[in-house]
């Protein structure tokens, strides 16, 4: 029986570009995080966001941005500000339909990679 990437599960292209929309959308909602991207690209944003989850749940999407420890070092990210991107994401995920086993794996992405975010 064959299992569905988590890619297909996310809805593809289609479905991961509508949730890089929503975590833009969230993060400039977010007073715990908005003034950390006042001055970024959000076009740009949103096409590494894509093509990270593209790459990193089973997609064709190449990565083409820095690694994380290179795009947060200096910035001193607090915990408390990992934890508010982590939930603009999932709260993404929710919005578009994404399930709880699906919202899970992203989660568990997320979390391997905060060391090298957080208090770089
Ligand atoms: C697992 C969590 C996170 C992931 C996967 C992630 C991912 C990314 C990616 C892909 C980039 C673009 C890298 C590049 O410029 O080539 C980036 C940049 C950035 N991230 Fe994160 N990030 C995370 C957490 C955070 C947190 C907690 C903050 C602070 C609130 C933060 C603030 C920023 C800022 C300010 C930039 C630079 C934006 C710019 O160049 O305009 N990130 N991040």
């Amino acid at each position: 029986m064959g299992e569905n990437t988590l890619y297909e599960r996310l809805g593809g292209g289609a479905g991961i570009a509508r949730i890089a929309e929503d975590i833009w959308a969230n993060h400039t909602r977010n007073p715990l995080v908005k003034q950390r991207y006042v001055n970024s690209d959000p076009e740009r944003l949103k096409r590494l966001v894509r093509e990270m989850f593209g790459a990193g749940t089973g997609g064709p999407e190449t990565y083409t941005g820095k690694g994380m420890l290179d795009a947060h070092r200096g910035m001193n990210i607090s915990e408390q500000e990992f934890n508010a991107v982590v939930d603009d994401v999932l709260d993404a995920l929710a919005k578009n339909g994404v399930g709880q086993r699906e919202k899970d794996e992203v989660l568990a992405i997320l979390w391997s990679m905060r060391k090298e975010i957080v208090h770089v």
